[in-house]
């Protein structure tokens, strides 16, 4: 088993099953004896996780700029990576994160229209490098996602508002990332049920973990 931890992160756009299924790789690490940090973006501290209630209230009564919305996100990520994920790292801990930086290129780059190379800019900025290990990138069709999500029910979001052509961007910008960065991203079918998605993500993370050992 490897001796230091890894960052993992799972993405995807709204309803894919991040979170379902990062309960699956927490408890599939933790299995193996390893000290696991389960976390997530925006958020994952606090004062994160207030900035993360700023960007996801729908209130409609003052639009959120697009670049405030990029700098809240990199604000949080800022303030999340000097709390949990450096210092997990550091002590040779497992951090895995639902999204992460992959989810602002789709979201604010391929979503809003934002250029990429200024989000890279930030990217380069709070991250200093820091990047994950591997990256499970949840994909479906968008209508398929929405169903999901209006069975799972709740209030929508900021997000879970917008357009179906919102969506269908993310999800381009998601993919176009995968492209750039096999090693890295590794897109997996989140169309089909979930017995088949959990077990390609353990059979993932077992080649994975062991090519790292
Ligand atoms: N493979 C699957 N087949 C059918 N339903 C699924 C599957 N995976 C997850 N679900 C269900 O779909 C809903 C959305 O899943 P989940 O909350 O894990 O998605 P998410 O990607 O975390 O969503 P969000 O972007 O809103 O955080 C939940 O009700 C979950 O039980
Ligand atoms: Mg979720």
């Amino acid at each position: 088993m490897a001796e230091r931890g890894r960052f993992i992160t799972l993405e995807g756009s709204e309803g894919v099953g991040k979170s379902t299924n990062l309960a699956r790789v927490v408890a599939w690490l933790e299995a193996r004896r390893l000290e696991v940090v389960q976390t997530r973006e925006p958020g994952g501290t606090p004062r994160a996780e207030a900035i993360r209630e700023l960007l996801l209230d729908p209130g409609v009564e003052e639009p959120l700029d697009a670049d405030a919305e990029l700098l809240l996100v990199f604000a949080a990520r800022a303030q999340h990576l000097a709390q949990v994920v450096r210092p997990a790292l550091a002590r040779g801990a497992w951090v895995v994160c639902d999204r992460f930086t992959d989810a602002t290129f789709a979201y604010q780059g391929g979503g809003r229209g934002i250029d990429p190379a200024r989000i890279a800019e930030l990217e380069r900025f709070v991250q200093r490098g820091l990047a994950p290990d591997l990256t499970l990138l949840l994909d479906m069709p968008v209508e398929a996602a929405r169903g999901r999500l209006a069975a799972r029910g709740g209030e929508q979001d900021r997000f879970e508002r917008e357009r179906d052509s919102f969506f269908t961007a993310v999800r381009q910008a998601y993919m176009a990332r995968a492209a750039a960065d096999p090693g890295r991203i590794t897109v997996v079918d989140a169309s089909r049920p979930l017995a088949a998605v959990s077990e390609q993500i353990e059979a993932i993370l077992a080649e994975q973990v062991s090519a790292w050992a």
